[in-house]
């Protein structure tokens, strides 16, 4: 069965094809990144506007990587949320518009959930159950995941996501847009003890967490001083050591709390090689496995929801129809 994925929930415009015999056969991807780093941030409108521009240049490229024709095609998946409404209808419709040429379904995947499953596009694959710990631009999530669909919530950030913090004291550090890439880029070059961040809710009790108080801790470290190039990189890493601190002292808590030994990382965040390392040695330390999807399918693509689609609908379901999208969603209930 060949699936085309359509991802266009935030700033990346992705397209893949997966084939359930021969894997990923053909990736396109654009990244809006130099359209909004003049804002500082995602502008919604220019978002959906650019997905318009890309979305069928970036088809006939992952087609002419794989070699196969629009007619091979035998379902189509897209993003249905969460994520920037515009966003989303850009994908939503062009997929639709597509099933009805074709005469192929289209189904709508949760955009947490193509995150959630893409480490089993890497080898060795875990196997269920496993902990999984989401952690993207707008998500911070402990799972417990025992198989597709079968997603229980274990705990979340009760404000800023992980990478939602890397992005403000980045934008604190006058570091430019993104955030999180550039900050560790910083952080490899500072001492991660110059400064004693707080670890927000790691000393406590559950699975929850929050951000946005170490936020606030840099703001005040760095209000008023003049930031040397040196300085910069220390409270880039101190902060970075305060993040990662958190992360790491949760998953282990919850492979702990589960009586689980793998653990799944996935979503932008995912991509930092901190938070990597420490994660591979604490999960070492208890016998356990961390797997990761490949780097290049940590951040939005069209590869993880042509891949969720092909788990979900092993059998294309019949007939496309009305449709929506929903900016907001919660992964357990998809
Ligand atoms: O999953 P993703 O591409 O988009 C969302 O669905 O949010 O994640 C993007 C987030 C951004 O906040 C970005 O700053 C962060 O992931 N990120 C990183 C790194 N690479 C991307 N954060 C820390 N270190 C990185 N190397
Ligand atoms: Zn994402």
């Amino acid at each position: 069965m060949l699936t085309l994925g359509i991802e266009t929930s935030c700033d990346e415009t992705g397209l893949a094809l997966y084939d359930t015999e021969a894997g990923l056969v053909g990736e396109a991807l654009h990244s809006q990144v130099a359209l909004h780093a003049a804002y500082g941030g995602v502008v919604p409108e220019l978002a959906s506007r650019d997905h318009i521009r890309r979305i069928v240049p970036l088809t006939r490229q992952a087609l002419a990587a794989s070699g196969r024709q629009l007619a091979d095609i035998d379902l189509i998946a897209y993003t249905a949320g969460p994520g920037l409404a515009g966003a989303l209808l850009v994908g939503a419709a062009f997929a639709q518009g597509l099933a009805l040429a074709l005469g192929r379904p289209a189904v709508g995947i949760h955009h947490l959930e193509g995150h959630l499953l893409s480490p089993l596009l890497a080898r060795p694959a875990p196997d269920f159950p496993f902990i999984a710990l989401l952690v993207s631009g707008g998500h911070t999530q402990l799972l417990r995941v025992d198989g597709v669909g079968r997603y229980a919530l274990l705990g979340e950030t009760a404000d800023d996501a992980a990478g939602e913090a890397f992005d403000k004291t980045a934008t604190l550090l006058g570091l430019p847009y993104p955030g999180g890439p550039a900050l560790a880029l910083e952080a490899a070059r500072g001492n991660p003890r110059a400064y004693d961040f707080p670890r927000p809710l790691l000393a406590s009790p559950g699975l929850d967490f929050s951000f946005s108080g170490l936020k606030t801790a840099v703001l005040h470290a760095v209000r008023g001083r003049p930031m040397g190039e040196q300085a910069r990189a220390d409270v880039a890493a101190s902060f970075q050591a305060a993040v990662v601190d958190v992360l790491c002292g949760k998953c282990v808590r919850a492979l702990e709390q589960e009586g689980l030994s793998r653990l799944v990382v996935a979503g932008g965040v995912g991509a930092n090689q901190s938070l990597r390392s420490r994660l591979v040695d604490a999960a070492r330390h208890r016998g356990g496995e961390v797997y990761f999807p490949p780097p290049r399918l940590c951040t939005d693509n069209g590869a993880m929801v042509a891949f969720a689609a092909s788990l979900r609908f092993p059998r294309p379901p019949e007939g496309t129809g009305a449709f929506s999208v929903r900016p907001r969603w919660d992964l357990t209930s998809a």
